[in-house]
């Protein structure tokens, strides 16, 4: 390799901010013991040379100017890919009906709570699909928040710990009459939103009440591929969201779609029944809603909407953040009741790190 081509020596805050000397981080806990602004101004690499690590790797140790600080870096760590937080596009394998009509991604509840892999792979599902349907989950009453608990924290609301999803005398909320209803993020008008949801099956004997999950995160690529202005507009135009009853107001203004800073796809947000009244200029209303009816007709295209149907016993678990669900009507006679509950994608991505670092490879 010629001078040109060399790669360029590693930037020398980044260098000494990461290193894991024990003078710089605590060896309990690896936390870091000095702030950014303690480094010298004048920071730079004053010699180089390869080492070891303790246990005979290869590494690099630095001394530095002008405090004579030395540090040790095994060289792995160097090619070290980027890890992503897990919630973007990039971590994910979106899909259409086809894809997962005959490999819907599911576990048994016995396997689940009893084998680590089972559990392991399950999570993977959340985290790369955005879900999976449990199966032989016992119909019991608040079964739901044991499922929550079995790889994170439930999310009280205003909904209370859990909430009933059946046919109410006064409902304060659509799902809770036999509605048919569209595809759908829930509680969008909540910020931070629940990023996940379960929805735990105890009885679907009503004609009707059928699910449907559409991958949110393909529909935006679709968005982009096919108008990538009203992609734009969508990330970039604030909506308003709003639920109120007699006892609650709450009310968030978060994009449609939602990009991290490198434009990626992070975020879903989609509820015709809880969407406010936007305040903008007339020819930015005219972009907006041409964006958000492209993105509805795409949300509704035949083929994106996987279709099946919850037994008594399956509780699904989703990422609110990416996946919409629906259901068909269904008569109000028939019996339906479904408990359903918030959980946090943190703690699941917690959980399956840590299953993962104890060898429940997925
Ligand atoms: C909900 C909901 C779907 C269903 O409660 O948020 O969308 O299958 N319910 O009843
Ligand atoms: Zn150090
Ligand atoms: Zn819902």
């Amino acid at each position: 390799m010629d001078a040109t081509t060399a790669p360029a020596p590693p930037p020398a805050y980044w260098l000494r901010d990461n290193c894991p000397c024990a003078d710089c981080r605590d060896p309990r806990n690896g936390q870091k013991l000095f702030q950014i602004t303690d480094l010298p101004e004048d920071l730079a690499v004053a010699a180089e040379r390869p080492a070891r690590t303790p246990s005979g790797a290869p590494a690099r140790e630095v001394v530095w100017a002008p405090d004579g600080h030395v540090s040790h870096y095994p060289e792995e760590w160097f090619t070290a890919a980027p890890a992503g937080d897990g919630r973007t596009e990039a971590d994910k394998e979106t899909w259409t009906a086809d894809a997962l009509r005959d490999r819907l991604p599911e576990a048994d509840w016995d396997a689940y709570r009893t084998d680590a892999g089972t559990r392991a792979r399950a999570l993977e599902q959340v985290l790369r699909l955005g879900f999976v349907v449990l199966r032989g989950v016992p119909c019991r009453d608040r079964q739901v928040l044991y499922v929550a608990r079995s790889f994170g924290y439930v999310r009280e609301t205003n909904y209370g710990e859990l909430f009933e999803v059946r046919v109410e005398r006064d409902p304060n909320n659509l799902a809770f009459t036999g509605q048919h209803i569209t595809p759908h993020t829930d509680n969008p008008y909540r910020d931070p939103v629940p990023t996940l949801q379960l929805l735990h099956c105890l009885a679907n004997a009503a004609r009707g009440g059928d699910s449907g999950l559409v991958d949110g995160f393909r529909a935006a690529a679709l968005l982009r591929e096919e108008a990538p202005g009203d992609f734009a507009v969508l990330t970039a135009t604030p909506v308003p969201f709003a639920f109120r009853d007699a006892r609650t107001e709450l009310r968030a203004e978060r994009p449609l779609i939602e990009t991290d800073p490198l434009g990626r796809v992070r975020e879903v947000r989609f509820n015709n029944r809880s969407i406010g009244t936007l305040r903008l200029d007339a020819a930015r209303l005219d972009a907006f809603y041409a964006a958000y009816r492209r993105f509805a007709a795409i949300l509704l295209r035949p083929g994106l909407q996987l279709d099946f149907r919850l037994a008594p016993g399956d509780c699904l678990v989703f990422d609110n953040t990416r996946l919409l669900h629906a259901r068909t009507a269904f008569e109000e006679s028939g019996e339906r009741h479904l408990q359903g509950t918030y959980a946090d994608l943190d703690s699941l991505l917690s959980t399956l790190a840590v299953l993962r670092r104890e060898g429940a490879a997925a």
